[in-house]
């Protein structure tokens, strides 16, 4: 993922701000990528890589690390979030093709966000609505029965409440 304009620089001053109001030591690790996860939405590269440099480890153990646990991202959040729910009863009945139909439109894959940070696709577990599985989370709203159609429909609607223009097209 490609940093915006300034996001860099941002990015380390936060980073320095979390690092200089915490204890710097190992045992603290998973509670500083926790802070900067809160402060930034994600775990960018550059700050994974100060924090190793500070604690005097190497970068991709301190990636390795943050891999483990499954609370931390490595991709921004995008404007609109779609979480495709990947519990069973969503699974049996097609969630994986809704998932690879969002995938293929937003041309990403899983866990990322697209280029212009409109959209973000994840999977979640069970969100309690099995009755209507296949269900997608779109912006906290609750979408059931989610077909390929279903999926050009909700981004159609979502880009017409957007700016109107599709992911990647310019006026
Ligand atoms: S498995 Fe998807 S809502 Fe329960």
């Amino acid at each position: 993922m490609n940093l915006l304009e300034g996001e860099r620089e941002e990015i380390l001053n936060s980073v320095d701000e979390i690092l200089t109001s915490s204890e710097i030591n190992r045992r603290n690790l998973i509670p500083i990528l926790q802070s900067i996860q809160e402060r930034l939405g994600y775990l960018p590269r550059p700050a994974l890589e100060k924090v190793a440099d500070a604690m005097g480890m190497a970068a991709v153990d301190v990636y390795g690390v943050a891999t483990f646990y499954n609370q931390f991202r490595f991709h921004p959040p995008g404007e609109h979030q779609i979480k495709v729910c990947m519990g069973t009863a969503c699974y049996i009945v097609g969630g994986q093709i809704a998932m690879d139909s969002f995938a293929r439109r937003l041309n990403i894959s899983e866990g990322e966000t697209t280029p212009d940070r409109k959209y973000g696709l994840e999977r979640v577990a069970c969100v309690g609505c099995c009755t209507m599985a296949p269900v997608v989370v779109v912006d906290e709203q609750m979408e059931g029965s989610v077909t390929p159609t279903r999926v050009d429909g909700i981004l159609l609607s979502l880009e017409a409440n957007g700016n109107g223009e599709k992911p990647g097209e310019e006026e």
